[in-house]
């Protein structure tokens, strides 16, 4: 009797288990990364506009100030826009909110490195996350995230004063900096 009790119980939390973890079909899977793309493109275009014109208003330093009060709030409106949360998170990152922190955030950050090229994946718990590759891909952002020679001292300064625990320096062109993490939701 007890034991046909628990062989229920198995079998419910088995099916209860299934339910919540149908994979992604390879549609399903084609088309959320297409949407994460052109988020985080989005994005990425906002933030650049951005730090181009506050580099061009008051140079380099005063661009990172610029981030510093404005780059979280840029990309929320971004997600808020597309009804979803975006963020960018490096293990060498600057600002402490980008810390890769979590153990899914860890494995999606292996894959990244291994494979560099988005993709979405389902949680256990039925959450949808995108992640994409950022990298290096232009000149400017070696003038924040280079080496000691390619950062100004008086930009140096200002980035040892907003981010005391920053590692996100020492960067060559090309090199891989963080990736896109996107939350989604399945509609
Ligand atoms: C004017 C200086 C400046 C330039 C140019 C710049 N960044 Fe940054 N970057 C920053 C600052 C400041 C932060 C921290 C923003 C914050 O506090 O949210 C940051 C944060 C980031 C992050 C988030 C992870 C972290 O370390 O906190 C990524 C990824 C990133 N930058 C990539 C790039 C790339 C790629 C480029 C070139 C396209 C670039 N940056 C150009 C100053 C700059």
């Amino acid at each position: 009797m007890k034991k046909s009790i628990l062989f229920l119980a198995i079998i419910a939390a088995l099916a209860s288990c299934n339910s919540k973890q149908t994979p992604l079909s390879n549609d399903e899977k084609v088309n959320f990364v297409a949407l994460g793309d052109s988020i985080s493109a989005a994005a990425q275009k906002l933030l650049l506009q951005n730090v181009s014109s506050a580099i061009q208003q008051g140079g380099t330093g005063y661009a990172v100030d610029f981030c510093n009060t404005n780059a979280m709030t840029l990309t929320d409106s971004a997600a808020n826009e597309f009804k979803v949360f975006i963020s960018r998170l490096s293990d060498r990152n600057r600002n402490t909110n980008n810390a890769i922190a979590t153990e899914i955030d860890s494995l999606a950050w292996q894959k990244i490195k291994s494979e560099k090229a988005s993709f979405v994946e389902k949680t256990s718990s039925g959450e949808i996350y995108f992640y994409k590759p950022i990298s290096i891909a232009m000149p400017t952002c070696i003038k924040c995230h280079g080496s000691e020679l390619d950062i100004a001292e008086s930009t140096q300064k200002i980035i040892k004063e907003k981010y005391p625990n920053d590692k996100a320096v020492g960067y060559k062109l090309g090199d891989l900096r963080g990736m896109w993490k996107i939350k989604m939701s399945k509609t």
